[in-house]
């Protein structure tokens, strides 16, 4: 990942903020008055140096902040504190990804110029919003009246239908009665949710609607489910806990083994309401009117017919605290049937913190694997450890 010394010097240009750039140094260093020591690279002066290797060492320091104020985030998003070498956190090496990316941009778009930073993206945010931002939803009352439908919709049971389809058919879809998944998830944990733990998570579902989430990560393993009746979660310390009120709706409708085939019995009211972009796709927003929980929206391909998104709400002294649940990559997952393999939950709150977001990525799906019944059952809390025990992490985000 060495960076050549042509590309570093474009690429540093980018990120000093003084008037002076790397490249007016470079210049002058190797043609300089012989007595003046020569400038030490940060490859030279630093341990672990592999994309910035030509910089002067002295400008080490004002890049870091650099960065830090561009993504508006602290030196520990990249770093453990005072030991800056270590390669702990994942977001130093996509800040080196980063780097290079940056770098290639104004290399072959804007002929070397620095017309691409960090900042150009990120604006202050660690992760750059790509998807529009709606704006505050309005809360749908029960009694509106629906709106007049736009010409060119098609009808909810067209939408569904098409989705039912785009997963391969109802007949595949009833044939599949269980299913274990296995893959990754980072679990917000530690106080706010703002430290994100990876996880190995295994995922078991059998119909009618049971589920069971384990996730393992170094330090502990946690776990929520669905038995049929209560959805449930099991803390670090090992006590068992119903979910709150809207939470049980939730898990109980997506525990649903064939919920896609079902999707009309969730709610009330559906209404078909415009098409909106997920990203880069266009999607028909399906709005589920819900006699005891906020509306949901579902967002459905116009093209693929495939549910990219999930967007609901909770209600707060402060607002309406939105929820969303994206599914990108579907792939097969064995029996002619579909499956997103990566489900990205993002709960409330400035996305400006990695951990409050999580991101399950699936590596593994068997189907039709018998699983007792007993599997689902609600554990038992487990009894406290004799040891102070760490921090409890916050059941993770219902998995859909
Ligand atoms: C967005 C991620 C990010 C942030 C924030 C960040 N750094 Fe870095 N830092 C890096 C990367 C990446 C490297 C390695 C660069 C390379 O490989 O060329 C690095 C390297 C370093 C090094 C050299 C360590 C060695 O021995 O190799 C120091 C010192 C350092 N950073 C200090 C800081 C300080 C102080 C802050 C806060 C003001 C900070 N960094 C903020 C990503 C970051
Ligand atoms: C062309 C746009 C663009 C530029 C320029 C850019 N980034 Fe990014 N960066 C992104 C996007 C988009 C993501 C989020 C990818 C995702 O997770 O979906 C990202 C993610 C990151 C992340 C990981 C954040 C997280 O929470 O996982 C880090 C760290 C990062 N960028 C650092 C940098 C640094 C440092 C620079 C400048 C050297 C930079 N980026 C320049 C677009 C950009």
């Amino acid at each position: 990942m060495v960076i050549r010394h042509g590309r570093t010097l474009v690429f540093f240009a980018g990120i000093l903020v003084l008037g002076l750039t790397w490249a007016s140094v470079a210049a002058q260093a190797p043609q300089g008055p012989p007595q003046q020591a020569p400038i030490r690279t940060a490859q030279q002066q630093f341990k672990n140096i592999q994309v910035l290797n030509d910089i002067p060492a002295n400008q080490m320091n004002l890049s870091m902040h650099l960065i830090a104020g561009q993504l508006g985030v602290g030196c520990q998003y990249c770093h453990v504190w005072e030991q800056w070498d270590r390669e702990d956190r994942p977001q130093k090496q996509i800040a080196r990804r980063m780097m290079i990316m940056t770098n290639d941009i104004n290399r072959n778009s804007f002929g070397g110029a620095r017309a691409v930073t960090c900042f150009t993206c990120h604006q202050g945010r660690p992760k750059p919003v790509s998807t529009v931002v709606l704006p505050s939803p309005v809360v749908p009352r029960f009694d509106d009246p629906p709106p007049p439908p736009a010409p060119a919709l098609p009808t909810v049971d067209q939408i569904l239908s098409k989705y039912v389809q785009a997963l391969g058919g109802e007949q595949n879809l009833r044939k599949v009665t269980s299913r274990v998944i296995t893959g990754k998830r980072n679990i917000p944990t530690g106080p706010g949710g703002i430290d994100s733990t990876p996880a190995e998570v295994e995922i078991f579902q059998k119909a009618p609607g049971l589920t069971l989430n384990v996730y393992r990560t170094e330090k502990f393993t946690i776990s929520d489910g669905f038995d049929g009746t209560t959805a449930w979660a099991q803390t670090v310390a090992g006590a068992v806990n119903d979910l709150p009120t809207p939470d049980q709706g939730r898990v109980k409708r997506t525990a649903n083994f064939h919920e896609p085939l079902e999707m009309k019995q969730n709610y009330a009211r559906m209404s078909v309401r415009g098409v909106e972009s997920v990203g880069r796709r266009q999607a028909y927003v399906v709005l589920g009117v819900l006699e005891d929980d906020t509306p949901e929206q579902l967002y459905f391909d116009t093209q693929t017919g495939l549910l990219l998104r999930r967007a609901t709400f909770m209600r707060t002294p402060l607002g309406d605290s939105p929820f969303e649940i994206d599914f990108d990559d579907y792939r097969d997952a064995g029996g002619g049937t579909k499956i997103p393999y990566v489900v990205r939950m993002n709960p409330a709150g400035p996305r400006t913190e990695l951990g409050t977001s999580s991101t399950l990525r699936i590596e593994k799906i068997r189907n039709g694997v018998s699983i007792d019944d007993s599997r689902f059952v609600k554990p038992q809390p487990r009894p406290r450890p004799p040891a102070p025990v760490p921090a409890p992490a916050p059941a993770p985000a219902p998995a859909p």
